[in-house]
Order: structure tokens, then C-alpha cells, then sequence
């Protein structure tokens, strides 16, 4: 089952980082189809330990390719804290959302996530690093991440 849907709009010419990036949605889709199925225990457990998990590795990552290509210090700067806003706000507050609540809040904590992701690739990614590469001609050869 899909609660976020890959598409072009969430592509840049940063293929380590839309390598990443899918794998995200991925497993999303994977802990939405969990709780559909009324593996709730499961479902939260791949959401805290593999999306999280994944994110928070992904973010560095992404903040490591932006300062090897020279993409400028201000950008990076503001990429960071939204980086930092998302992790926090999921542990600190999305996740305990989760164990007190039933399916509904967990779909709406997921719908959340779903949202900010695509409004932060669409804007932030594609339209940020992935525009500024391209009008720089850089070309980024970096390999993702580990897909565990
Ligand atoms: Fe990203
Ligand atoms: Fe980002």
C-alpha cells in the first residue's frame, strides 16, 4: 500500500541522493502497509529504526555532498536546520504521539512526514542543490549511502 508516490518532481541530477530518497518512500510505504495490516508494533519499529534511522544518515550525507560541490554556506545553513527540525520533531514529539494513540494517529503522524518530505525534496532539494549543481555544471559522482 502507498501513502507517498515517487515521481519525477522529487528527481534531481543528484542520483546518490534520489537513490536515497526512494529508499525513504520505500520504507514509508512499507510501515504505512504494516499498519494497514494491523502490525502496529512492527510498523513503529521500522519507522523509528530504519525511516529515522535512514533519515538522519541521509541529511549528513546530503549536507556532505552541498559542501564538497561548493553549493553556498547560507543554503546549507538553512538545509541543516530544517534537517534538524525534521529528526527532532519526529523523536521528540511524533513518536510518543504514535505510542499514545491509536491507527489514526499514526496515519496522521506518517501523513506529516509524507508532506514535509515532499515539500523539503521539492523545494529544498530538487529546486535548491539539484538547480544550483545543474546551473554550475557539477556534477556529483558520490555513491548512496548503505541500504540496509
Ligand atoms: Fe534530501
Ligand atoms: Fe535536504
Amino acid at each position: 500500500m502507498e501513502i507517498i508516490k515517487w515521481d519525477k518532481s522529487l528527481e534531481s541530477s543528484v542520483e546518490a541522493c534520489n537513490i536515497e530518497h526512494k529508499y525513504l518512500v520505500d520504507n514509508i510505504n512499507k510501515t504505512y502497509t504494516l499498519l494497514r495490516e494491523g502490525h502496529r508494533e512492527e510498523a513503529k519499529n521500522l519507522l523509528v529504526n530504519v525511516v529515522v534511522e535512514y533519515t538522519d544518515k541521509h541529511f549528513k550525507h546530503e549536507e556532505d555532498i552541498m559542501k564538497k560541490y561548493g553549493y553556498p554556506e547560507e543554503h546549507i545553513e538553512k538545509q541543516k536546520k530544517m534537517h534538524r527540525f525534521f529528526v527532532k520533531h519526529i523523536v521528540n514529539d511524533l513518536v510518543p504521539q504514535i505510542e499514545n494513540g491509536g491507527e489514526k494517529e499514526f496515519v496522521s503522524v506518517l501523513n506529516f512526514i509524507v508532506g514535509w518530505l515532499i515539500m523539503h525534496i521539492q523545494n529544498m532539494d530538487v529546486a535548491g542543490y539539484g538547480k544550483w549543481f545543474d546551473e554550475h555544471g557539477v556534477k556529483v559522482e558520490d555513491k548512496p549511502i548503505n541500504l540496509e
